[in-house]
């Protein structure tokens, strides 16, 4: 098990950041956690000050599914409430050295760290709010989840633990209002399908959902839900009434418990009858489909949505002298990977995957310009939070085992190392014949052949 010490410093490639104290936990050494079902997710403070969220996964949810989805969902962060999309994956493949000395951290997702509470938290306070907050957050969520569905976007594990709802008046109004967090099984048309598909949570999962969740209708059954609870949670008879951590316990779902009369009424009461009537759709509907779209919420609450264009998928770097696929291929504008990127060799084009790519020639050189990490980022991305993720895409440990015995010394010169011209193979034969072919020419010159 993966427990890091308070400031505990984790560098990846030019990148440092420190563990962060539990807020509520202040002089006890307590690294900031929150343990879910898979993983744990500790929250990390960037050198810039900047947090971030690092998603420590239990040993059997490290696999590699999570590398190579993770360049595909880059450019659903620019949905709303979809920021956590802009992450990166720490691997072996990219920092062998590190993994060997924390094995934990293989697969580790690092991502923004969204402020706020999950939902969870606030069924679990019991601590009503007012009409107006139940409104707004209901509205903010049924956004977040129309503009998925336009897109035929799905979460497949919508729950209360999974969705942050910043404090109004929070610092950095650019933040989403709503987010959805752990998004590794996100359903989207061009997402592979996860192995093991989620099964829905307690208290929010439809009758159908042990079958599997995978499909652009999944979350219908759970937002109902939680809409229905959001905009309820202005009634003291809701909020007492609450099972625990959810408003329904799961052997209650579908049935005519009395937590569901309590909720029917309460939103017909307050909201209308309309809107009771969507919740009631949900709740008797014998298949996903059947339950309202958030479109039809949407129309409820005369929402316009707004439908996200996704830019067309970048073609994946390869690099061929390693056959190393780069997993988090960053999003180009279709010119090069950097601007003012100038071909190392005639026809080669950024991202054609034929000839080595100028991505790694000085990592630490180009980090030190901040406009490059932009220019990289190109025209394709709007919402650059996480603009470290670009670097850190680019990087790659060389790793030397023959350095093994000196562990420490291996692992400052490994990390330091970035992938230049001088360590390719390929390079060295390059210059091994532009040598020889110079030694020709001067011994042609000084008359050694004739
Ligand atoms: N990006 C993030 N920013 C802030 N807190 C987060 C973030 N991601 C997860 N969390 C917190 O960590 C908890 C567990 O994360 P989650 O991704 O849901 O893990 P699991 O897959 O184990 O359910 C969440 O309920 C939330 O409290
Ligand atoms: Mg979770």
């Amino acid at each position: 098990m993966f427990v890091p010490k308070v400031n505990e410093r984790l560098s990846l490639g030019t990148e440092t950041y420190y563990f962060t104290e539990h807020p509520a936990l202040v002089g006890r050494n307590m690294p900031y956690g929150q343990t879910g079902r898979r993983a744990t997710v500790f929250q990390l403070r960037g050198e810039d000050g900047k947090k971030r969220a690092l998603k420590v996964f239990a040993a059997m949810y490290r696999n590699d599914e999570n590398l190579y989805k993770t360049g595909k969902l880059l450019k659903y962060s620019d949905f709303p409430g979809l920021e956590t999309c802009e992450r990166f994956v720490i691997s072996k493949n990219q920092f062998p050295s590190l993994i060997q000395e924390n094995r934990d951290l293989d697969y580790s997702v690092l991502m923004p760290w969204i402020e706020g509470q999950t939902w969870q938290d606030v069924v679990l306070s019991k601590k009503m709010l007012s009409k107006d907050t139940c409104l707004e957050n209901a509205t903010e969520l049924n956004r977040v989840l129309s503009t998925m569905e336009k897109s035929k976007v799905a979460h497949c594990d919508l729950s209360g633990p999974n969705l942050i709802i910043r404090p109004k008046g929070m610092k950095n109004s650019d933040a989403d209002p709503i987010s959805l967090i752990d998004l590794e099984e996100m359903y989207a048309p061009d997402l592979t399908r996860p192995n093991k598909l989620p099964a829905g949570s307690a208290g929010y999962a439809h009758c159908t959902a042990s079958k599997g969740l995978w499909s652009p209708d999944a979350d219908r059954f759970a937002g109902s839900i939680l809409l229905a609870n959001m905009l309820a949670w202005c009634d003291p008879v809701v909020v007492d009434a609450t099972f625990g951590e959810n408003y329904f316990a799961q052997d209650e779902m579908h049935t005519y418990c009395n937590r569901y009369q309590i909720l029917t009424s309460s939103l017909a009461r307050i909201w209308g009858r309309a809107t009771a009537e969507l919740f009631d759709a949900a709740w008797h509907s014998k298949e996903l489909r059947d339950c309202p779209t958030f479109a039809d919420w949407a129309n409820e609450f005369q929402l316009d949505i707004e439908e996200i264009q996704i830019p067309a998928p970048p073609p994946e770097p390869v690099d061929r002298r390693s056959g190393w696929t780069n997993p988090n291929p960053i999003p180009t504008n279709g010119v090069g990977p950097v601007s003012g990127f100038i071909p190392l060799f005639p026809g080669q084009s950024a991202g054609s995957g034929s000839i080595p790519q100028p991505v790694s020639v000085e990592p630490s050189e180009k980090s030190k310009d901040p406009d490059s990490v932009q220019s990289r980022i190109g025209a394709t991305r709007t919402r650059t939070g996480f603009s470290e993720i670009t670097k850190l895409a680019n990087w790659r440990e060389i790793y030397d085992p023959e350095r093994d015995g000196d562990k420490d010394e291996s692992k400052n010169i490994a990390e330091k190392q970035s992938v230049s011209l001088s360590t390719d193979p390929d390079a060295k034969y390059f210059w091994a014949a532009l040598a020889v072919f110079g030694l020709i020419i001067l011994l042609a010159s000084l008359g050694v052949f004739g």
